[in-house]
């Protein structure tokens, strides 16, 4: 009996040995080959080297150590991707591996930009899709855009008679943001030059501020909680403000439904709001709020950057303006002198497709996109382990000026695109201002015409001139580095009336 108890407890005890082994050697980690890139000091890792103009710095690191490269921001793992190549394998290859996003707090876990790409997520985006971006939602309103940019028109008009400088980006940004109050709840928020604008054009300048500077929060974020910067307090007020002018114009519009019980207006928060009535639980007034700050932050300050981007790049190469500007002359004398371009008229207007094209690859509003976040398992690529919860970036800045795809990448050459099938849909790696995949920008389709449409209005219908005697080549192109890549210096131009 001793014996076979004995012996029973040795068996047992190989087998226990043996399990445990098995779960060791199971659980114990191969170490993972990072991609390569810069050495890190400790704590704060690598964010010295992102200095003033990440997309910069990050392009240069990449020329260094190849398209794929590994770095320490603070606690946060990040990897970035410059060239077309990698960022297809993040983007369509390992999309839904790669189409998280980084936990940006408790202030942003209602913002669809923001959210993981989860089930809200595509419910939302789906609604946007339907309600505003699809082809007979952008048609249907089409006459509010002509209306928008006849008021661009009228401002540019005074000022020409005044002979006054228009600050190009500003006035962009009041014709974007008078687009996006006109077509999601039918106001009109913004005068030019009046300070009626002020307080939403100080809302969304402020929220995107907040997103722009460099917070340690990101980097560390155990600080979270503690926000050493102040950050998060000076955003929630400006959520507060934004969210106090949204809810004054749901009540109204509320009460307005449930008086008539008609429709008054074809607008987005109409929409929404018959969704929310029809079945509170589909859409919450809360999600409805927090929509409409996304589709302003996302949609009013990109638009306007590119456009003042486009002129500055026209008035410095003056050549190109002409170009441009006969092709809009020879479409107009085409449609039997009607006199304004209509955005069923940029399928023909080849020129300014190419312009718009390059304006976007030289300078693409958002530099390295949004963040994403590998939010599924350690993933391999090229023979590297990008890690679970690593911060993705994706250089669309420095993807537009490699040399190994562009011929003279540095200069502004419209004329590359004219034979060129290239596009910047999502289908095209080698140009991607609005990135691609899952998360690629849901307001394409609107900025695709809206940019168009500007550019073709300021050009087609007024000459300009540098202001201050500045010859074309004087012209400061300098970025600055905010959640848009901004002109560090704003175009300043002085309007005339067209020599005929
Ligand atoms: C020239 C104008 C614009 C540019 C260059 C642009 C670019 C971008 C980029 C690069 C992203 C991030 C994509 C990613 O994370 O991979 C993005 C996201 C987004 N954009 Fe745009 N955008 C523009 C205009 C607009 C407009 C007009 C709207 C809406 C009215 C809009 C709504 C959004 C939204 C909601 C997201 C977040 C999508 C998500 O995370 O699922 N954008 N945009």
């Amino acid at each position: 009996m001793d014996l076979i108890f004995s012996i029973s407890i040795l068996v047992l005890s190989f087998a226990a040995c043996a399990w445990i082994l098995q779960i060791l050697i199971k659980s114990r980690k191969v170490p993972c080959k990072l991609p390569p890139g810069p050495k890190p000091y400790p704590i704060i890792g690598n964010i010295l080297e992102l200095g003033e103009k990440p997309h910069q710095s990050l392009a240069k690191l990449s020329q260094i150590y190849g398209p794929l490269i590994h770095l320490k921001l603070g606690s946060i793992t990040t990897v970035v991707a410059s060239s077309p190549e990698m960022a297809k394998i993040f983007l369509q290859k390992h999309d839904q591996v790669f189409s998280g996003r980084m936990d940006q707090g408790v202030a942003h876990a209602l913002s669809m930009t923001w959210m993981p790409a989860e089930e809200q997520w595509r419910k939302l985006r789906k609604i946007c899709r339907e309600q505003m971006f699809s082809v007979p939602s952008l048609d249907s309103r089409q006459g509010l855009r002509r209306d928008r940019l006849q008021k661009l028109c009228e401002y540019v008009d005074g000022c020409c008679v005044h002979g006054k400088a228009v600050d190009i980006g500003r006035a962009a940004f009041t014709t974007s943001l008078n687009l996006m109050s006109s077509t999601l709840f039918s106001e009109e928020f913004a005068a030019f030059d009046s300070g009626s604008c002020e307080e939403l054009r100080e809302v969304v300048c402020g929220i995107m501020e907040y997103h722009g500077k460099p917070n340690l929060a990101d980097y560390f974020p155990v600080l979270r909680s503690l926000d050493p910067q102040g950050i998060l307090k000076k955003n929630t007020v400006y959520f507060r403000r934004c969210f106090h002018i949204f809810e004054e114009i749901i009540g109204k519009r509320l009460e307005m439904m449930r008086g008539s019980g008609t429709r008054k207006n074809d607008d987005i928060l109409e929409s929404l709001l018959d969704i929310n009535q029809r079945n509170e639980s589909e859409l919450t007034i809360l999600d409805i709020k927090h929509l409409l700050l996304d589709l302003f932050v996302a949609g009013t300050d990109t638009i306007s950057t590119v456009v003042e981007w486009a002129m500055s790049e026209l008035l410095r190469h003056p050549d190109k303006m002409l170009k441009l500007k006969n092709e809009l002359r020879e479409l107009v004398i085409g449609n039997n002198n009607h006199e304004q371009v209509t955005e069923s008229d940029i399928s023909r207007l080849a020129y300014l497709r190419a312009v718009v094209k390059e304006t976007f690859r030289l300078h693409p509003a958002a530099p390295l996109l949004l963040p994403h976040k590998a939010a599924g398992e350690d993933t391999e690529i090229n023979g590297y382990t990008i890690p679970r919860n690593a911060q993705i970036l994706i250089n669309a800045w420095a993807i537009g000026r490699d040399n190994s795809t562009w011929l003279d990448p540095e200069s502004f050459i419209p004329e590359r695109f004219l034979e060129s099938e290239i596009d910047f849909k999502g289908q095209h790696f080698e140009l991607l201002p609005f990135s691609a995949g899952r998360r690629i920008c849901l307001g394409l389709p609107l900025a695709n015409r809206m940019v168009h449409m500007m550019v073709a209005t300021l050009i087609h219908n007024f000459d300009w001139k540098l202001d201050g005697g500045l010859r074309p080549q004087q012209l400061d192109m300098n970025e600055s580095f905010e959640v848009t890549l901004k002109k560090t210096i704003p175009l300043m131009v002085v309007p005339m009336e067209l020599h005929s």
